[in-house]
């Protein structure tokens, strides 16, 4: 689609409305990107985007605060996580879209935040307490990975970010952000506004084993499957455990492939039928499963082809990329020229 993005012209001002925000939020690159990932997080900015002035990046230095020891795999990561955003839709003409290390000046408003951000306000952190726990097999005691809210206040703060979308998890990290911003804006005068956060909805995405959606659990679709994968991990999802055998009848509502998928991709005449024919049994979990696929379809198919599109053509990527940066420097830089004269540098 670059050629594309490239061509199609600049809609902002006559498509946006007076309810256009400013809004900007990064992603981890951690891998390519699953189902779970996408009703998570991609769907969304693809979606926000249409109204809005939106500034997202690849949190690259955010992978390096737990993942510093294991970094090799970073670069093919991002690479990974840029195709699937972009087959996906993520449009760099509406969307101001970049990787975060590319803008040096998040770096140094961290640094500076970093002067005014009590060490106790991180220590305590809910998510920050969390994330010990349960990343315990990494070294995470590092001063990176206690900046990382710091970091992500910076990230916002830089573009005078209005509305941030985040999952649940996310919030502590967010009030840290309009924390540091109020104490910022107290100290030196009114230079951040403070961002609000638009809760993204993500009810969770359970894998082909009923468990939580995850590339650790080995039960992930990614969007980046082939045809044949892609089919088999359809076919292949768990359903309602008390359908053992084809005449044992079931639930829809007791079943992770309906739950998941059937609610997403077939319309209420198509659920009503797989109610029936699943509650009396005259319909196999298979076939219910090839239906459910063949809906999937006309929906995964344009996006493998625009990520195999795009994967042969990685210099044009790298041109959208640098586009992306040269537009979000233009604002970062304004943002510290404000800051370092406000903290009389
Ligand atoms: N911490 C976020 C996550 O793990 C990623 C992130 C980095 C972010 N900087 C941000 C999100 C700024 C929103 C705004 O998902
Ligand atoms: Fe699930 Fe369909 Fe099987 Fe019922 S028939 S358990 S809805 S896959």
């Amino acid at each position: 689609m670059v050629r594309k993005i490239l061509d199609c012209h600049d809609s902002r001002s006559e498509s946006r409305n007076d309810q256009s925000k400013r809004i900007v939020s990064g992603i981890r690159p951690t891998g390519k990107s699953h189902l779970g990932n996408y009703f998570g997080a991609l769907q969304n900015w693809v979606e926000l985007q249409k109204q809005n002035d939106c500034f997202f990046f690849i949190a690259d230095w955010h992978a390096l605060t737990t993942d510093y020891q294991n970094s090799s795999e970073l670069s093919k990561n991002i690479e990974e996580l840029v195709l699937d955003l972009l087959s996906c839709g993520l449009n760099p003409k509406k969307s101001t879209f970049f990787i975060q290390s590319h803008i040096k000046e998040h770096s140094e408003l961290f640094l500076l935040l970093s002067m005014i951000t009590p060490v106790g306000w991180l220590e305590r952190n809910p998510t920050y307490k969390d994330q010990i726990q349960e990343l315990s097999a990494k070294d995470i005691t590092n001063l990176g990975f206690l900046g990382y809210p710091v970091l992500q206040a910076a990230d916002i703060l830089i573009y005078q970010g209005e509305a941030v979308p985040v999952g649940r998890d996310q919030l502590p990290y967010l009030e840290v952000c309009r924390e540091i911003a109020r104490r910022a804006n107290h100290l030196y005068g009114n230079i951040f506004k403070e961002p609000q956060p638009i809760l993204t909805q993500s009810p969770l995405i359970q894998g082909t084993d009923g468990r939580k959606m995850s590339k650790s659990y080995n039960n992930a679709i990614y969007l980046s499957d082939s045809e044949e994968d892609f089919k088999k991990k359809i076919i292949t999802f768990i359903t309602d455990p008390k359908r053992q055998r084809r005449t044992d009848p079931g639930d829809p509502k007791d079943c992770p492939a309906f739950q998941n998928f059937h609610k997403r991709f077939m319309n209420q005449e198509e659920q009503a039928e797989i109610y029936k024919g699943c509650t009396t049994a005259s319909i196999g979990c298979v076939d219910c499963k090839t239906k459910l696929y063949h809906n999937i379809h006309p929906w995964i198919f344009p996006i493998r082809e625009e990520r195999k599109r795009l994967s042969k053509d990685r210099k044009s990527l790298y041109t959208v990329l640098e586009e992306g940066a040269q537009k979000a420097r233009k604002i970062a830089s304004k943002t510290m020229e404000i800051v370092r004269a406000a903290f009389h540098l």
